[in-house]
């Protein structure tokens, strides 16, 4: 703990206070694959089911949070560690806010999707695995960037010049090239629903 610093932890609310109001259980769904994998297409799509079953989200996106928290930040090892703790660090404000995280960030390396846990919370965090091989996401090449990091325009490019760990353990796997989308959330979501959904036991 810094020096001269406080929080003030044990006077605010508990997250389970405003899972009560909100009616729901908040987790943190933190998708994790290569760029172009689907992330984004399946974190939006998944927001808006949830939506429409009643639940409060909060979408954290690669390209949005690098526009702006961390538009400091480069892809060395280094910042893109210190990209997913910052992520980390907001997702579990929207948690203790009573909030479900939807989270897509490629998050290559086991050790930074173990800090993202271990600040998240075990219990609250659910990691999802977007599977896809890497000549399926090179040929969508929907921002057109692995046609530039071939040319050896982007230095450190996932996949390319830089690695991606496959993950052990995920909760969720799902293999975009194989499912379709709806496959795809419908799996999530048999996945998460139990977890999310708030059930009032009346004793
Ligand atoms: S992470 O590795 O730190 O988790 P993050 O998900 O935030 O990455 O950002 C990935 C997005 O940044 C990609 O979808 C892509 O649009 C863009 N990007 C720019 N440069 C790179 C690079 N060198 N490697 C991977 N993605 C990059």
């Amino acid at each position: 703990m810094p020096e001269n610093i406080f929080p003030v932890f044990d006077r605010i609310l508990q997250k389970e206070d405003k899972e009560k109001l909100l009616k729901q259980k908040a987790k943190v769904i933190w998708f994790t694959g290569l760029s172009g994998s689907g992330k984004t297409t399946l974190g939006l799509a998944l927001e808006k089911e949830l939506f429409n079953k009643g639940f409060l989200t909060q979408i954290l996106d690669g390209d949005n949070i690098r526009s702006g928290i961390n538009n400091n930040l480069t892809f060395t090892r280094e910042d893109r560690r210190e990209n997913i703790r910052r992520i980390a660090e907001v997702s579990k404000l929207f948690v203790n806010c009573g909030i479900i995280a939807i989270n897509g960030f490629i998050s290559p390396t086991d050790n930074m999707r173990n800090i993202a846990k271990e600040i998240i919370g075990a219990e609250n965090y659910i990691e999802i695995f977007v599977n896809a091989p890497i000549e399926v996401c090179e040929k969508r090449d929907v921002k057109g960037l692995y046609e530039k990091a071939r040319k050896g325009l982007i230095p450190n490019f996932t996949g390319i010049s830089s690695p991606y760990e496959i993950p052990k353990n995920p909760d969720v796997e799902v293999c975009t090239d194989k499912l379709t989308i709806q496959e795809s959330v419908d799996k999530i979501l048999k996945f998460i629903l139990p977890l999310i959904e708030y059930r009032y036991v009346k004793l």
